[in-house]
């Protein structure tokens, strides 16, 4: 009786045990950027992922958002797109330019791509040089002065990751790290980085307490006196078009120090002129403007107000605006206004090795 006892004992010990196993467990990386739903557009954001030519997918998001946090891409693994394009500054950063590798300075500040996946027209860049995510996404990596690597060399490098492998596999259905592979994944990822449902969009969508009567004043000059929208339209209030104001112009020598998007197009009329960027998640990106070098929303409207800078190329749409020291302040609390949430992030907290 006893050792037949015992040998029960052990079958159901052992039972128990097979039947408790763990699965294998997750490697770190993943679960510190496990798959996770597509995020929903936040109120504002009048748009779907559905009505893109390619949505993004839960895998290619996840995917660049490794990419996108790797200081690996960099030809010294010290930079990646968020030493530059920053969470917590709704991806542009709070200097007025860019320090990218090996502490050298760059010409522009880096834009936010906030809300850009339905940009009504395909220009990326200050001066629209790339038309569209995909094609910036990589730019950077090759720019001696931001990540100063290749593509080949970053794609050797990954390939040399062994954890990369299978998730490229399971985002594209093959295996295979290619540029283009990356440069979707990123972009797809900048894509779930979004902003609304601010106090503004609030009150747009019925709730009259949402916002103060100055940011009602200041919204009725944005539209009419002011004419701001002219430029600052639709949904991500950018008409992703080019105009000067006249920042960069330098009177003494009658030049811009940056020529903007002349120097893509060869036309007289847009030397000096910029891309409009939205006015979303505007106080977390001072200083302002393609140099930054505009410190404050409120000098921001003082430019407009007396009319931009002048300079021979000036867009004509800029003109003398004679607003009050209150109407100054109304459209400045408007803007504020339209910090509202859906983009922000943190780096994950292991990447695939
Ligand atoms: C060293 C700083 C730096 C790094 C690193 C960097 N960027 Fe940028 N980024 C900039 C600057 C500056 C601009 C504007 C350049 C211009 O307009 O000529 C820019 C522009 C962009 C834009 C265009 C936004 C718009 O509104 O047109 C996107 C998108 C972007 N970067 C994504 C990335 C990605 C993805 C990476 C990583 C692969 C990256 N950046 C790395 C500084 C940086
Ligand atoms: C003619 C088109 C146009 C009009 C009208 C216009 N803007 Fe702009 N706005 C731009 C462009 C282009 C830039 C970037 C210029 C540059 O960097 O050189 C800009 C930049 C800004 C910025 C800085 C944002 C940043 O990220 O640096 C703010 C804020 C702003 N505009 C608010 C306003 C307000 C408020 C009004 C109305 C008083 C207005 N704009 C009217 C085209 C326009």
């Amino acid at each position: 009786m006893k050792p037949l006892m015992l040998w029960i004992f052990v079958l159901l010990a052992a039972v128990l045990a097979l039947g408790c196993a763990q699965p294998e467990p997750l490697p770190e990386w993943e679960a510190a950027n496990p798959l996770s739903p597509l995020p929903a557009p936040p109120l504002g954001v009048d748009h779907t992922f559905e009505e893109l030519a390619e949505p993004p997918t839960v895998e290619t998001v996840r995917l660049g958002r490794w990419l996108f946090y790797d200081t690996r891409l960099s030809a010294d693994n010290t930079i990646s797109c968020a030493t530059c394009h920053r969470p917590a500054n709704a991806f542009s950063e709070p200097t007025s330019v860019s320090t990218g590798i090996a502490g050298q300075e760059g010409g522009r500040k880096a834009p936010t791509f906030i809300n850009a996946a339905w940009a009504l027209l395909p220009h990326t860049f200050w001066d629209g040089r790339a038309a569209n995510l995909e094609d910036q996404a990589l730019g950077p990596v090759e720019n001696p002065i931001e990540m100063g690597n290749t593509h080949d060399a970053m794609i050797e490098t990954l390939q040399g990751i062994q954890g990369y492998a299978r998730y490229f596999e399971a985002t594209f259905g093959s295996p295979g790290i290619t540029t283009d592979r990356v440069a979707k994944a990123i972009a797809d990822y900048e894509r779930t980085r979004m902003s609304g449902n601010s106090p503004y969009d609030r009150w747009k969508a019925g709730d009259e307490s949402a916002v103060s009567d100055e940011v009602k004043l200041g919204d009725q000059l944005f539209f009419d006196k002011a004419g701001c929208n002219q430029c600052h339209l639709g949904y991500n209030f950018t008409d992703t078009l080019f105009h000067n104001l006249g920042v960069g112009w330098d009177p003494d020598s009658e030049t811009f120090r940056d020529e903007g998007r002349f120097a893509i197009t060869n036309q007289e009329s847009e030397k000096g002129a910029f891309k409009t960027p939205t006015v979303r998640e505007v106080t977390h990106r001072a200083p302002y403007m393609h140099d930054g070098s505009i410190e404050t929303l409120r000098e921001v409207v003082e430019l407009y107000n007396r009319g931009g800078d002048p300079n021979p190329y000036l867009d004509p749409k800029i003109k003398a605006l004679d607003l009050s020291e209150e109407e100054i302040d109304a459209l400045v609390a408007m803007m504020e206004a339209l910090d509202g949430e859906g983009y922000l992030d943190t780096p994950p907290g292991a990447f695939p090795q």
